[in-house]
């Protein structure tokens, strides 16, 4: 859908972020996997079913058990089913505590 100058415009800026610092691709995948699974997450809840996202996890021993490509980084891993019981109660921050407008 995009105008091939959009589009090559695109492409350009993205491998040069892609090798601008070593580091980018590994926060990137993070960034972009975190939102995803936020996501997956929410689709789960609006389709009756309950998650956990779970950091706490070897990601040498899952990458080897689950054959997982190099090029790919085990963010985290999301349990997902039914409850087998009701979840905790839980709490939030109010929003007030927990967003910056212009800078601390
Ligand atoms: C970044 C992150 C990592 C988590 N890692 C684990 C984990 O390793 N094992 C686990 O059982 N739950 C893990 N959880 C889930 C939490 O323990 C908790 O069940 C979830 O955040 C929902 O509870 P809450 O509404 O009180 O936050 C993790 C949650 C987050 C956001």
């Amino acid at each position: 859908m995009l105008p091939e100058n959009t589009k090559s415009s695109l492409i350009s800026q993205i491998e040069a972020a892609y090798t601008s610092a070593p580091n980018y691709p590994h926060e990137e995948a993070i960034r972009n996997a975190s939102l995803v699974a936020m996501q997956f997450m929410l689709a789960a809840k609006a389709n009756r079913l309950d998650s956990c996202p779970m950091g706490g996890f070897d990601a040498d021993q899952f990458t080897e058990a689950f054959n997982v490509p190099p090029r790919y980084i085990p963010v985290m891993l999301i349990a997902i089913g039914k409850a087998a019981v009701p979840a905790r109660p839980s709490a939030r921050l109010p929003i007030a505590k927990t967003i910056v407008w212009n800078g601390f």
